[in-house]
């Protein structure tokens, strides 16, 4: 039944329930070879670098999942200086990444509204604007936006984390700044600007059925989105989240490795409905399983994001707990990343941008 299922080339709502639902090693074998097999019909062989760079903790977000959130006190902030963002965006362009992305926590103040369109201007006039840059700095208005986009930011993701109404409210304070309204009118204000746009969820949430995690999928198509960012959620100490759960039973082997199966199950099944469009193998599925980017990328993903984040503030930034590689250099995150690439019998496309093919399609 699987089988005919994965012939056909457009999904249903219940199709993609019956895919995420797949629980049988046979069935699941079949998905993820599909999956890969859509990723090579359309994207090629290849998988992109984006050299991440998570230049700053400081949030003014309180979101309950979150181990940088505005209240978690025992958080060191800090915010790298213009000098030492340029010098790893340099290093990646160097290196032929071809793109990077730069993340913080989020902040709408004007010196931090500043700070990034001269960061952005400064890597732009380095590398010759041959360089991709993703922003991955939250929700702000269209006209931060725009300016961003002026000064040479082409991409930008903004994760809807998820569009369920009553599970959106019960991972976010309710005070009027964490509305799902608002950050669904910054994904239509990104479009409207030129943006490549990105959006994502977190899998595996606690509350979250299959059934929502089907209409995330639906929701992607919907905005007709460029670009994929998700992972399983991770448990990080001391936020609201862990506090309100029993740990040791959501967070048993086998409810981590139930969240990671989802994971890869959501990016096999995005890559069967949406095609052409860019998703990541993120950290998140490696800190459940030492092979998680490669199995993300044997999902079907083709985007990697080795972090190239100074090693002085990498301990620094962590969304949650047994975060991979922050013990490693930029050197070594690409080390090892070309290796996990190697084994599954894909190569990196140095020196190119990797933009998503869906945003050239639909811009056509
Ligand atoms: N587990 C997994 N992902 C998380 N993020 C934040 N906290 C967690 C967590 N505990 C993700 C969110 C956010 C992105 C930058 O990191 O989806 O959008």
């Amino acid at each position: 039944m699987i089988k005919t299922l994965l012939e056909q080339t457009s999904f249903s709502y219940d199709d993609i329930v019956t895919l995420l639902s797949i629980d049988n090693q046979e069935d699941l074998d079949l998905l993820m070879k599909k999956a890969l097999s859509i990723k090579k019909q359309y994207l090629g062989s290849k998988v992109h670098y984006r050299g991440l760079i998570e230049f700053s903790n400081v949030c003014e977000k309180d979101c309950y999942y979150c181990g940088i959130r505005k209240s978690k006190e025992d958080v060191e902030r800090f915010m790298m200086d213009e000098d030492m963002v340029l010098e790893s965006a340099i290093w990646a362009y160097k290196q032929g990444y071809g793109s990077i992305t730069l993340q913080s926590g989020e902040r709408q103040d004007s010196y931090f509204i500043d700070y990034v369109e001269r960061v952005l201007n400064k890597i732009q006039d380095a590398c010759n604007h041959e360089l991709g840059i993703t922003l991955c700095l939250g929700e702000q208005t269209p006209d931060v936006y725009q300016r961003w986009f002026d000064a040479g930011a082409t991409r930008y993701l903004l994760r809807i984390e998820t569009t369920e109404d009553e599970l959106y409210r019960q991972l976010h304070p309710q005070d009027g700044h964490h509305e799902l309204s608002i950050r669904q009118a910054c994904l239509k204000s990104l479009r409207a600007i030129g943006y490549q746009v990105g959006t994502g969820v977190m899998i595996g949430l606690p509350g979250q059925s299959i059934e929502s995690l089907a209409k995330e999928v639906l929701f992607f198509k919907d905005y007709d989105i460029d670009m994929i960012g998700m992972g399983p959620y991770l448990v990080s100490a001391g936020t609201p989240l862990v506090d309100q759960m029993d740990v040791a039973s959501f967070d048993s082997l086998k409810g981590k490795m139930i969240r990671f199966e989802l994971g890869l199950k959501m990016i096999a099944v995005c890559r069967l409905v949406l095609k052409d469009v860019n998703i990541a193998a993120t950290t998140a599925l490696q800190a459940i399983h030492a092979l998680g980017r490669e199995k993300g990328i044997d999902a079907g993903a083709n985007i990697l994001m080795p972090i190239i984040t100074h090693e002085n503030h990498r301990a620094q930034y962590l969304l949650y707990d047994q975060k991979p590689c922050v013990d490693d250099t930029a050197e070594q995150c690409k080390q090892c990343l070309n290796r996990r690439v190697e084994s599954v019998e894909q190569e990196v496309g140095y020196f190119e941008k990797g933009d998503s093919r869906h945003y050239h399609n639909r811009m056509k």
